[in-house]
């Protein structure tokens, strides 16, 4: 197991705890029985483009119960993807999303896209398939997102779909046309706004900037940063930032 968590790039302090909180049938029947149920679900899952999983409530859904889960059909889902001619080294920048989200709770209706196969991390930016035939953007939060990085990504999204998806939509806070009043023109977030055609209405998504800009369940907001700084001015004066919703052809 230690390998797996290894090659899911899980930080060397969860590493053992996982190992010793996995469920087991002596020890921990009621818990290890639920996996197995959680485990039978997503594995039925794998290739379909939703989830069916119906996650169990606390006290069973402990601290690590879904990253067990993920963990235990690991070998069904890189079998899978060897299958459908996916690299190594595809799968393994895609599964290794749930390395990243070891220490936040809450994440596996997310992560459930990555392991039934409908979502592959492709360079800097992650595609998910979506049931409408369109290919949903996310930006992982691990780096500057430079638009060299992107044009790759969306050229390998533009290989590794084939022709089967030439429409892309991004849902994101980073969409919003107010963050032009307070970013330089050419910072990467207002360079990646400029490549989508914006639609819909703007959705009020305070919690999401803070969650993505000072950490998931920030009270403090430092302003060390031109955005940071940004972000916390505008909150200040009443105002809401947005998701918007912005739609670009990746193939013509
Ligand atoms: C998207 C992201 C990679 C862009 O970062 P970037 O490439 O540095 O962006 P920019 O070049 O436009 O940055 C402009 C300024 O904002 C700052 N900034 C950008 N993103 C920041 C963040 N998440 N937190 C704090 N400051 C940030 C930069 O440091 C820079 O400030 P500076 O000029 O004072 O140094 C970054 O915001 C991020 O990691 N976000 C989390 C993931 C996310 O939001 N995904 C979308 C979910 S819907």
């Amino acid at each position: 197991m230690y390998e797996a968590l290894r090659w899911l790039d899980v930080p060397e302090a969860f590493r053992q705890p996982l190992v010793e909180s996995m469920p087991d049938p002596d020890r921990t029947p009621e818990l290890w029985l639920a996996l197995q149920e959680t485990c039978s679900v997503l594995r039925g899952d794998i290739g379909s483009l939703t989830s069916s999983q119906r996650w169990p409530d606390p006290p069973l859904s402990q601290r690590y119960f879904y990253f067990h889960a993920f963990l235990t059909v690991l070998p069904d889902i890189r079998r899978w993807h060897a299958e459908q001619g996916v690299s190594d080294q595809i799968s393994q920048a895609t599964l290794a999303d749930l390395g990243t989200k070891v220490t936040q709770l809450g994440k596996q209706n997310w992560l459930a896209r990555h392991f039934h196969g409908s979502l592959y991390r492709l360079g800097r930016l992650q595609f998910d398939r979506t049931p409408d035939g369109v290919l949903e953007v996310h930006i992982p939060g691990d780096g500057p997102l430079p638009p060299s990085a992107c044009d790759e990504s969306f050229a390998q999204a533009a290989a590794f779909f084939g022709g089967e998806y030439s429409r892309a939509v991004c849902h994101s806070w980073l969409l919003d046309e107010q963050l032009r009043d307070y970013l330089r023109p050419d910072s990467n977030i207002i360079r990646f706004q400029q490549r989508f055609t914006v639609i819909g209405d703007p959705v009020v998504a305070d919690d999401d900037v803070i969650e993505f800009v000072f950490g998931e369940g920030a009270t403090e907001l430092p302003r060390e940063t031109t955005l940071q700084r940004a972000i916390a001015d505008h909150l200040a004066e009443g105002r809401h930032w947005h998701q918007r919703t912005g739609r670009l052809v990746i193939r013509s």
